[in-house]
């Protein structure tokens, strides 16, 4: 098992010192190779459990495993990539796929040549002398993808990356992100709001609940690839697993 959580909770505190058990005895097992999308209401817990995978938060009980170890902090093996990309605004697209490097100590030489790899993958070559304010938020999230990516993290976790572009910009990113998981076959833990674009991209799909606060269903995606949204099984599929996220909720 690639990364397992066992029985985690997860308890945060309002300012007034009101108790929030936001994850609840949250059990998950997610396999190497998994392209794992976790879709599910808005303060479910979704970004929470990221950052504990990433470890960056630690679980008030049970535990986080990659690879049978115990996550206790950050480090190299995963990756997160959050929603607003983070780029450095004073550095080029060259010079913020470099920067994890940089702090890795990679030499100046290695550095650019594993960027102009991953620039290049993400299909941003040509743009490599342009600033963040230059870039369209698409371009921003593929220069997230390939800084991630230079670290040759195992998994790679990603927040709602696509939530705030435009449907054909995100359809696209969204097939360039299943191009990518097929050539270097990562685990990926993709955190989603919209239940399409997860049956898009997914191996799996997890269903996030708040009123129990763990995940409630997780569903195989058997689907063919490349997947048309449109096609009937796609639809079938969408609506049935729609009604359990309804079903959550109502209760
Ligand atoms: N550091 C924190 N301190 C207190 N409460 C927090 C903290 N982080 C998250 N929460 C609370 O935990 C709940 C779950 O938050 P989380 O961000 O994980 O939800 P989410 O599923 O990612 O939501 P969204 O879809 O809106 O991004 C929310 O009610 C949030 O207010
Ligand atoms: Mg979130």
């Amino acid at each position: 098992m690639k990364v397992k959580l066992r029985e985690i909770s997860k308890v945060f505190y309002s300012e007034k010192s009101e108790e929030k058990e936001v994850l609840q005895r949250l059990s998950l097992d997610i396999y190497e190779g998994d392209f794992f999308c976790l879709v599910g209401t808005s303060g479910s817990g979704k970004s929470t459990l990221l950052k504990l995978i990433a470890g960056l938060e630690r679980p008030t009980r049970g535990e986080v495993l990659i690879d049978d170890q115990l996550v206790e902090r950050p480090s190299a093996k995963q990756v997160l990539i959050f929603q607003d990309y983070a780029l450095l605004p004073w550095r080029n697209v060259q010079d913020n796929v470099e920067f994890g490097l940089e702090i890795q100590k990679i030499p100046p030489a290695k550095r650019r040549a594993t960027a102009e790899k991953y620039i290049r993958l993400v299909g941003l070559n040509g743009h490599e002398g342009k600033y963040p304010r230059e870039l369209s938020g698409g371009m921003c999230q593929r220069v997230a993808v390939a800084r991630a990516l230079t670290l040759n993290p195992e998994i790679l976790l990603m927040d709602e990356p696509f939530s705030a572009l435009d449907t054909i910009t995100r359809e696209r990113l969204e097939e360039e992100m299943v191009r990518l998981w097929e050539l270097e076959r990562k685990t990926i833990v993709f955190v989603t709001h919209d239940l399409r674009e997860a049956l898009f991209l997914g191996t799996r799909v997890g269903i996030m609940d708040s009123t129990y606060g763990r995940v409630v269903e997780t569903e195989k995606i058997e689907l063919p690839r490349p997947r048309r949204s449109g096609s009937a099984a796609f639809t079938a599929l969408q609506d049935r697993l729609k009604q359990k996220l309804a079903w959550g909720r109502a209760i």
